[in-house]
């Protein structure tokens, strides 16, 4: 099927990213948040992060704001109605997700594809909520979703191959590199990234290396392109720590489960950069 409009749900850091991609590649865009005022916020920093491309002689001025202009803003899901595909970025807790894709199937047109970008549920428990399975499928994008060029496509139990190639054909139109794979807890990356960061940050204890050294360690003896540190910094504290956690529940593999000193830095509010603080400290 071709892909005339999208719709996105959430535009925190992910859903925005994805939005960005999708303007950017000349598809009308609806991004849904649930008040004006976030809705708003993501939009700037979409503009923000598209004018740095100008000023960067990456992209014509007109080519900026006729990106920027096929972006609508929306809190209704009923706007979703006339979308050929919709991308579901919200909060990474299954119950809220399950009753959105199950709305979702009431609202959209019964060929539309519906997408979740989870990074460590279940698509198939996604998809269940619906009564039309076979049009759900994963498309998990990595972060900072506008700079990293890998998208996974993922097949849940019951994916039919339309939508699953729509959802393929979609991430190369708007500039991924997409890979297939099937819904297994973590699907490619994350079944490799989680415990390998998990493993990192227990050698921060067991090797008595600070947050800086064991950065400057991965980066210079493993070529990383970022530290493990500032990586979880990146990714989100909250957001690692519940990823370890729903991929420890599903495997039981202790390297999986989320290290003690990550979880304290969650509970004291220490999420990385998007709280000003984690293993470093963000901001002016
Ligand atoms: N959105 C859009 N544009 C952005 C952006 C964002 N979030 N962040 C930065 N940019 C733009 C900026 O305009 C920036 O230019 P400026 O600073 O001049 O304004 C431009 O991109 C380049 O930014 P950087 O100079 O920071 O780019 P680098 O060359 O240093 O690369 C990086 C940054 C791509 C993040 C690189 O360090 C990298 O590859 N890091 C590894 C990231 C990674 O592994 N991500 C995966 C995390 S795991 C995950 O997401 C899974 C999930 O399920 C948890």
């Amino acid at each position: 099927m071709e892909v005339r409009k999208v719709g996105v749900v959430g535009l925190g850091a992910m859903g925005a990213g994805i939005a960005q991609l999708c303007v950017e590649a000349g598809v009308d865009t609806v991004g849904r948040e649930v008040s004006a005022d976030l809705g708003e916020k993501a939009h700037d920093r979409i503009g923000h992060f598209l004018t740095r491309k100008v000023e960067k002689g990456q992209l014509e001025q007109a080519a900026r704001d006729e990106a920027v202009a096929r972006l609508s803003l929306t809190t209704e899901l009923d706007d979703f109605a006339d979308c050929d595909l919709v991308i579901e970025a919200i909060v990474e807790e299954l119950e809220p997700k399950r009753e959105l894709f199950a709305e979702l199937e009431r609202i959209c047109r019964p060929d539309a594809v519906l997408a979740t970008n989870t990074s460590a549920l279940s698509v198939t428990e996604i998809a269940g909520a619906t009564t039309t399975p076979g049009r759900v499928v994963g498309m998990h994008f990595f972060n900072p979703a506008p700079l990293m060029p890998l998208v996974e496509i993922v097949r849940a139990e019951l994916t039919e191959d339309d939508p699953f190639e729509t959802a393929f054909a979609f991430g190369e139109r708007i500039g991924k590199t997409p890979i297939r794979c099937h819904d297994t807890p973590g699907f490619v990356v994350n079944r490799v990234l989680i415990p390998l960061l998990n493993d990192c940050i227990r050698v921060l204890d067991e090797a008595r290396v600070t947050p800086e050294d064991l950065d400057t360690g991965m980066k210079n003896g493993a070529g990383w392109p970022m530290g493990p540190c500032a990586l979880v910094d990146l990714v989100g504290i909250d957001v690692h720590v519940h990823a370890s956690e729903a991929l420890y529940e599903k495997t039981r593999e202790q390297r999986m489960a989320p290290p003690p000193r990550l979880v304290a830095m969650r509970n004291a509010g220490l999420l990385g950069r998007k709280s000003g603080r984690g293993f470093y400290v963000y901001g002016d």
